[in-house]
């Protein structure tokens, strides 16, 4: 395959990714890629690279047959998703950073990559630096796999730490991420834990062969974390992290969301500080496993891309194992969590909701609870998002349905009515 041996490569997009990648390639002649063309939208702005290799005519790269790999590093959606599905139909490969793109067009960019034969590759999509999605894909079998907990948002990480070890204001932490070109340009994103969901349906695929709409997985960010919640996590020496995780239930089907959790000192994620992420694999027989790096910022996200590069030159294409060659598993909603919950007044929460309730604190001003609750509560109401209501998961949040019945009929004993 001499062609895919020299990599000529149309890039769209010259931001904090783009930008990345043309001063990497600069420094490994050894890949034997090229930058043919960068496809920009504003050809003012001053740029530390030869003008001749820009243009504003998307045409000139995607249709110039010497161009045999376009690298999508823009920020819009839509036009990243025509870019990438022109470029396959074009009998290019692609490599893309566009975590939402991807995650919101995952199934319709699975069917095109079998109808063009052709590969996408997104390893920067998430985690950046972590090569997660292709050691999910590869070495993790999904019998093995019992579950994956990460932190997969590097602006949110590094906006709790600056806010609760550095004491800095929300605002104040939000502009460095910001400056240091870790969030995204709308940052609402970021801190609403949307980035994070789209992170997380695609992680879900390659884990256990789920397309799921990242719609309808149940997430939040960390806009509503208050400091009275950062006291009490300090009082039972925990840290509030942004957390995704996805456990393999006893039913057989998987428990999946990104939400804000307290986190154990014991706990791998509590030693992923700032912009970095880490993912916990728990695998059959081999236990934990830990992986941390950079999850955001221009060099550690294009070295994914570099490195899908480099994939692309043997020919390397995500085979989809988990949803094509197993039977691929379903999300469930039949499960329960624990969480701490706090909020100003008590008309916010509805105590009916959950199974019951552990520890209650309605001294001071701000009030709050732990207690259980069932996840299709979560998925079907809204409150616990609404009023200023913070919830946060506790560490080991999942009771399974299972287990709740044995909860629930020993208490029954231990209250002498069984
Ligand atoms: N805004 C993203 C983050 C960039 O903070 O994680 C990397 O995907």
């Amino acid at each position: 395959m001499d062609a895919h041996k020299r990599l000529t490569i149309g890039l769209f997009g010259f931001g904090v990714v783009g930008e990345g990648l043309y001063r990497i390639l600069q420094q490994t002649p050894s890949l034997k890629a090229r930058i043919k063309k960068v496809c920009i939208k504003h050809p003012g702005k001053k740029r530390n690279a030869p003008e001749d290799l820009f243009t504003t005519d998307r045409d000139e790269l995607l249709n110039d047959p010497e161009i045999n790999v376009i690298v999508e590093v823009i920020n819009e959606t839509e036009p990243a998703f025509e870019i990438v599905t022109t470029a396959l139909k074009n009998g290019k490969d692609v490599v893309s950073a566009s975590k939402k793109m991807l995650a919101e067009h995952l199934a319709a960019l699975l069917e095109l990559q079998k109808e063009t034969d052709r590969s996408i590759l997104y390893e920067a999509a998430a985690c950046a630096s972590i090569p997660v999605i292709r050691n999910l894909e590869e070495y993790y079998d999904n019998d093995l796999l019992h579950s994956l907990r990460a932190i997969v948002n590097g602006s949110t990480n590094f906006i709790l730490t600056k806010m609760f070890e550095e004491k800095l204001e929300f605002k104040q932490a939000l502009l460095l991420a910001q400056q240091l070109g870790f969030a995204e340009s709308d940052p609402s994103l970021d801190v609403e834990g949307i980035d994070a969901v789209n992170k997380w349906a695609l992680l879900l695929v390659h884990a256990y062969g789920i397309v799921a709409d990242p719609k309808k997985i149940v997430f939040n960010g960390i806009q509503n974390i208050q400091a009275g919640d950062a006291t009490v996590a300090a009082e039972k020496h925990y840290e509030i992290k942004l957390v995704g995780q996805a456990k393999k239930l006893l039913n057989g089907k998987v428990a999946a969301f990104v939400l804000p959790q307290f986190v154990k000192s014991d706990d791998h994620l509590s030693f992923v500080k700032n912009e970095y992420n880490g993912v916990v694999i728990e695998s059959g027989f081999a236990d934990k496993q830990f992986f941390y790096g950079k999850g955001a910022g221009s060099f550690p996200t294009a070295s994914a891309v570099l490195s899908d590069l480099s994939a692309l030159r043997y020919q390397y294409r995500y085979e989809y194992k988990k949803l094509y060659h197993h039977a691929p598993l379903e999300l469930t909603d039949e499960f329960y969590v624990k969480a701490y919950v706090s909020f100003d007044d008590w008309a916010f929460i509805p105590k009916d909701k959950f199974e019951w309730i552990e520890e209650w604190h309605a001294e001071s001003e701000r009030k709050y609870l732990i207690g259980v609750l069932s996840f299709r509560e979560l998925k079907s109401a809204g409150w616990w998002r609404e009023n200023k209501t913070s919830l946060i998961l506790t560490p080991e949040p999942i009771i399974e349905d299972v287990e709740i019945r044995k909860l629930k009929k020993k208490s029954l004993e231990l209250a002498g009515i069984l």
